[in-house]
C-alpha cells in the first residue's frame, strides 16, 4: 500500500521534495452509544482498516488535496488564507477544518501542504472515516511542522474542527478511539474527564463482524444534533431537583427517582437511554474482565434495544441486520454502532458460525430491504503512525 500511494502521489503532485506516508485507523464502538456527550463511558477500538496519506510541505501557502477514492474530483486547491467550510469542497472540508483548528489554537502552520489520501473504510458506514481523516491530517501536520502535539490533543483538535468547522456537534469518542488506538485492545473511556484504560479483547474463538447496511446517513447529522439538544434539556430539568453535572453521573436507581422532573415523555426516554447505556457500558467492561463474553454480548443486545426504542436512532435497515443476527446460532451479541440512522452494526460471532452468519443475515436483509448488506470480519489495530 505504501508504495502504491507514494507512486500515485508523485504522479499527481510531482516527485520533488520529501514525501511522508502515514496511516490513521477507523474505529468501531463495542458498547456505550450516545453517551460521550452526556458525560458517560464509551468502549470503542481502533481498526486495522483506515486512511492512508502521503504528504509534503510546500513553499507557498497553497493547500492541494487529492483522494484516490474520488479520483474524478481531481486535485482540489485551497489556501491557508481561505480556511472556510465550503459546500462544494466535499471531503476536503475535513483536512481544512483540522488546519483551521490548529491555527485557532495558536499552532504555527508556516506553509501549505500537498496531501493525498486513500481510505479503505467503507464510506458513510459509521466506522468514522471522517474522524480518521481528521486524525490523519493532524498527525501529518504535527510531523511535518514538528508541533509537538500529543495524540490526545490531536483527538481534541479533531473534535474541535468537527464541531466548529463542519457543524456536527459530536462528542470525543471517535477522534479519541482513533488517536489513542492500540492493537487488540479496546479503550474504556470516561468522557467526563477523559480518564481511560485499555482492556484486552480476548474473544476466545469468536470474531468481531461488522455488517454494513449501505444506508447512507443522509439526514443523520441534523438528527444527531437534535438528540444532543434533547439530552441537554432533560439534564436541565433534572438539575432543578438534583445537583448533577451530566446524565452520566446518575445510576439507574437515581434516574428512576428523579425522572418525573423531565416533563416530555420522549425526552425522558432519551435521558433514560443515556443513563442506562452508561451503566451498561461499565457492566460490560467488568464482564469482559471476568471473561464473561456471554454477558458482554447480552449487554450489547440490550444496548441495541435501548437505541431502537428509547433513543430512536436505528431504523429498519439496522434493526433488520441486528434482529436477523440474533437468530443465528453462535452470535453472542449484536447491536448498531456509531451515530445510527444508517451505517453499521457490530456483532460478536463464534468463529465457526461466521460463514453462516454472513449467508443467513445477508439473505434475510436482501429480502427485506431493496439493496444488499456488506460484511467484514475486522481486527483491532494501532493508532496513527508514520509508515
Ligand atoms: C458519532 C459521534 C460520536 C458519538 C457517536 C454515538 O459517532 O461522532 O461522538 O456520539 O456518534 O455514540
Amino acid at each position: 500500500m505504501k508504495e502504491k500511494i507514494y507512486k500515485r502521489f508523485q504522479e499527481i503532485f510531482g516527485a520533488e521534495g520529501e514525501i511522508g506516508i502515514y496511516f490513521a485507523p477507523g474505529r468501531v464502538n463495542l458498547i456505550g452509544e450516545h453517551t460521550d456527550y452526556n458525560g458517560g463511558h464509551v468502549f470503542p477500538c481502533a481498526l486495522t482498516i483506515g486512511t492512508y496519506g502521503a504528504a509534503r510541505r510546500r513553499k507557498d501557502n497553497k493547500l492541494r488535496f487529492y483522494s484516490m477514492n474520488f479520483e474524478h474530483l481531481n486535485v482540489i486547491e485551497s489556501s491557508l488564507d481561505d480556511l472556510k467550510p465550503r459546500r462544494n469542497a466535499g471531503w476536503t472540508n475535513y483536512p481544512k477544518g483540522v488546519i483551521w483548528a490548529m491555527k485557532q489554537k495558536g499552532y504555527d502552520i508556516p506553509c501549505g501542504i500537498d496531501l493525498m489520501l486513500f481510505g479503505n473504510i467503507p464510506n458513510g458506514s459509521g466506522l468514522s472515516s471522517s474522524a480518521s481523516v481528521e486524525i490523519l491530517t493532524g498527525y501529518v501536520l504535527n510531523d511535518l511542522f514538528d508541533l509537538g502535539i500529543s495524540n490526545q490533543d490531536l483527538a481534541l483538535l479533531g473534535q474541535f474542527s468537527e464541531n466548529n468547522f463542519n457543524g456536527v456537534n459530536c462528542g470525543i469518542m471517535d477522534q479519541f478511539a482513533i488517536a489513542m488506538g492500540k492493537k487488540d485492545q479496546a479503550i474504556f473511556l470516561d468522557t467526563s474527564d477523559l480518564s481511560y484504560e485499555y482492556a484486552p479483547i480476548r474473544l476466545k474463538g469468536a470474531s468481531i463482524v461488522i455488517s454494513c447496511s449501505n444506508k447512507k446517513r443522509g439526514l443523520g447529522d441534523s438528527k444527531y444534533n437534535e438528540r444532543r439538544v434533547e439530552c441537554e434539556k432533560a439534564l436541565q430539568e433534572i438539575q432543578k431537583v438534583k445537583n448533577i453535572e451530566s446524565l452520566g453521573q446518575l445510576t439507574e436507581e437515581q434516574f428512576e427517582s428523579v425522572k418525573d422532573a423531565v416533563k416530555d415523555t420522549t425526552r425522558r426516554r432519551r435521558a433514560r437511554h443515556a443513563v442506562y447505556e452508561n451503566q451498561r457500558t461499565i457492566k460490560a467492561v467488568q464482564a469482559l474482565k471476568e471473561n464473561d463474553i456471554g454477558l458482554f454480548g447480552k449487554l450489547m443486545n440490550e444496548s441495541h434495544i435501548s437505541l431502537r426504542d428509547d433513543y430512536e436512532v436505528t431504523g429498519t435497515e439496522l434493526d433488520t441486520l441486528v434482529e436477523e443476527a440474533w437468530k443465528v446460532e453462535g452470535v453472542l451479541g449484536s447491536r448498531m454502532t456509531g451515530a445510527g440512522f444508517g451505517g453499521c452494526t457490530v456483532s460478536i460471532v463464534k468463529d465457526e458460525a461466521v460463514d453462516t452468519f454472513i449467508r443467513q443475515v445477508g439473505k434475510a436483509y436482501r429480502a427485506a430491504i431493496d439493496y444488499k448488506a456488506d460484511f467484514y470480519a475486522v481486527q483491532i489495530g494501532d493508532g496513527p503512525r508514520k509508515l
